[in-house]
């Protein structure tokens, strides 16, 4: 922190903060400041060793025999029970495996499986387009038999119709960070007869969850987000104990009872390893594994009062910036209904968070005109929230927004 000098009552918070410590486990480079760990986490320095020693020794020494000696075979459904107990499963109801599209059309497909008198996939409009998407595919390839449908954010509980199969919904949305009550939404699916896919991607690590206090179906999610398990990190998909019975539709070896005993037919293990289609991804496991072991070992409560003073801070901050600007808040104030993340809505959105990186400064841009800026309690200061506003308020002055390159898209935002 040399550009600024640091209010005392800021200081002062930092210096209190429980979680202050965490900072020190995380790769990050000095005078960055990033608050795109809603996207991308940053690098836990634990998982450089780990990763070394897995392609090291775990591949390079023990070669095929670990996938016993190292536990490889059982990766997903161990650190799919670590993964449970951020988000209120039971162990035994959670593999880490694929991508969180992959899993979604598993826990549509399986929801489906269980509702066959039903025919609509419900979900909301603004949702994260890749949930759409696959809904969309599962209509496509059921040739009639399955009907997709989004609605206004607002309305889904009214469309919960008779025919309702499954209701697909984000609880914390990837735009403006908005939160769903997952209790009181779930109990209105089940009363209507359908079912429940909860989209985790912007909860785990960052809200406390407990799926199974609210009765929750089915759940998917990323894990390289709040749980920092790197690009392209495998996925996690949940299936409450009463559901494992339903029939996965991509039935691969990995999902059957007895793999190695390569049967003709394809018989689905009794638990959630039915879930699991093909090979494990070792590398990506072992890298994800490193982050939730460095999640777990924080209070989820105190990542939660950090994440919203954060916020609060960070709102109160950028209020004059608002008038002078013409940035409009794009996230909800109450807690109750905010996730990890603040987002504003301006015309030149898409330049000024290209502008920003100048500054040191990451954050990203979703179209067609919201900044996000991700909180992450475990390696972001309250320092660093004063620090960004006032980089965003020399952006803004200097206008670095305003040159040529920045009004050219880039492929990823
Ligand atoms: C809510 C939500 N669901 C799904 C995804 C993407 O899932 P994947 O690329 O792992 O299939 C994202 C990515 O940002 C997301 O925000």
């Amino acid at each position: 922190m040399t550009e600024t000098t640091i209010a005392p009552d800021v200081a002062a918070l930092d210096a209190a903060d429980p979680l202050a410590p965490f900072r020190d486990r995380f790769h990050l480079r000095e005078g960055l400041i990033y608050l795109d760990g809603n996207s991308l986490g940053a690098l836990p320095k634990a998982t450089v060793g780990r990763l070394a020693e897995v392609i090291g020794g775990e591949w390079g020494e023990g070669l095929i025999t670990s996938w016993l000696g190292a536990q490889w075979s059982t990766a997903p459904r161990r650190i799919g029970d670590k993964i449970g107990r951020l988000i209120g499963a039971k162990a035994g109801e959670i593999v880490a495996t694929d991508s969180t599209s992959v899993n979604i059309f598993k826990a549509i497909t399986a929801a489906l499986s269980l509702r066959r008198d039903r025919s609509v996939i419900l979900s909301e409009t603004t949702n994260f387009p890749t949930d759409i998407y696959m809904m969309q595919g599962v209509e496509a390839f059921s040739g009639g038999r399955v009907k997709a449908v989004t609605v206004a954010p607002d309305d889904i509980v009214a469309a919960l119709t008779d025919d309702v199969a499954v209701l697909l919904l984000t609880q914390v949305h990837y735009k403006s960070g908005r939160v769903r009550d997952m209790a009181e939404i779930t109990r209105a699916a089940h009363e209507a007869g359908a079912l429940i896919v909860w989209d985790l991607s912007h909860s785990a690590g960052a809200i406390p969850v407990d799926l199974n206090g609210a009765n929750a179906d089915f759940a998917v999610g990323c894990g390289y987000k709040y749980l920092n398990g790197g690009p392209g990190a495998p996925a996690y998909l949940f299936a409450a104990s009463r559901h494992h019975r339903a029939a996965p539709v991509l039935s691969g070896w990995f999902g059957h009872a007895r793999p190695f005993a390569f049967e003709e037919d394809y018989d689905p293990a009794a638990g959630i390893e039915r879930f699991q289609c093909g090979t494990p991804p070792v590398l990506g496991l072992s890298a994800l594994e490193v982050g939730i072991d460095l999640i777990l070992e924080a209070d989820m409560s105190e990542i939660r009062r950090k994440s919203l003073a954060l916020g609060d801070l960070f709102i109160e901050r950028m209020t004059p910036l608002c008038d002078a600007y013409g940035f409009a808040l794009a996230s909800v104030r109450d807690h109750a209904e905010r996730g990890s993340q603040v987002a504003y809505a301006h015309l030149q959105g898409y330049q000024i968070v290209q502008a920003l990186k100048e500054y040191d400064v990451i954050a990203d841009f979703r179209a067609p005109d919201i900044l996000r800026f991700g909180l992450t309690p475990l390696y972001l200061r309250y320092a660093d929230i004063i620090e960004t506003v006032r980089r965003i308020e020399r952006v803004c002055v200097t206008r670095a927004w305003d040159k040529p390159q920045y009004h050219q898209r880039a492929a990823v935002t």
